[in-house]
């Protein structure tokens, strides 16, 4: 079983969102390296608009689920808007519920100034915590929108000592999204801990997608993202084909029924 310590020593990083059982069974076998219970899920899976209404709740289920379904990925539970940096304690339970209720590895911050404290104090506690620079989606309201970030000298500058503020605290590992790659690339040089980027080129130690656009099963990706194959097309075909084989009879056939000849 790999640790939060085994990541990135020899090659890099293949990290996906997972947000059931069978997803996760499927992503692990197929040799990826950390799952991650996204609050993602929110746009993914959930319906919503944006990530800020997921819950505590969704997410522990969620992460239990994915742990069940996983052998060796490293399970990574992403802990969402308010659930941590409004009060320490309850922020310190919500964490440690992933771990010790659900069996995570560890559990990742949306970071900022407010989590370097935080991230130093669930380090000392025995709680991994991958920290997240660059685009947090959970600002959006601030934001106004998915854009790029760091691409001002001084942002540049925040996300640089921030990295380095985290590092300092004790993350095991860094998510970059939606950044310059040279911005990536230096993040990347000046730390010790894998960076594993989203949108932020290619010079990071690993890498991550939403499972879900990954595999083409959303109906949108932002334009940073790669669709490895089409399960929206193959769903809708094979949902398709179940639907005219019970509209015409032709399903259940004689294989898949049976009959007991004593009634
Ligand atoms: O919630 C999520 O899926 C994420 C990744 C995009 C890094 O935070």
């Amino acid at each position: 079983m790999p640790t939060a310590q085994d990541l990135g020593d020899d090659r890099p990083i293949a990290m996906l969102t997972a947000y059931d059982a069978v997803t996760a069974e499927i992503a692990d076998a197929a040799g990826v390296d950390v799952l991650l219970v996204g609050d993602s899920m929110g746009n993914a899976v959930l319906g919503y608009d944006t990530t800020l209404p997921v819950t505590v709740d969704e997410v522990a289920s969620r992460t239990g689920a994915v742990v069940r379904g996983v052998d060796d990925a490293l399970v990574v539970a992403d802990m969402p808007f308010l659930s941590f940096g409004v009060d320490e304690s309850e922020a310190i339970k919500n964490c440690g519920r992933m771990i010790q209720e659900e069996g995570a590895d560890g559990i990742k911050l949306e970071s900022g100034p407010h989590t370097v404290a935080l991230t130093e104090r669930l380090t000392q506690l025995g709680i991994p915590v991958m920290a997240h620079l660059g685009l947090t989606p959970q600002r959006i309201n601030q934001l106004g929108g998915y854009s790029r970030q760091g691409t001002t000298r001084e942002a540049a500058d925040e996300i640089r000592d921030l990295a380095v503020a985290h590092e300092d605290a004790g993350a095991f590992a860094l998510v970059l999204e939606h950044v310059p790659a040279n911005l990536a690339a230096a993040v990347t040089e000046e730390l010790s801990i894998p960076t594993i980027g989203i949108g932020a080129g290619p010079d990071c130690d690993g890498q991550v997608l939403v499972l879900t656009d990954a595999v083409g099963l959303s109906d949108w990706a932002p334009s940073f993202s790669k669709q490895f194959g089409d399960v929206r097309g193959e769903m809708a075909a094979a949902v398709e084909d179940y639907v005219e084989a019970v509209t015409e009879g032709s399903f259940p056939a004689d294989e898949h029924t049976y009959v007991e000849e004593d009634l």
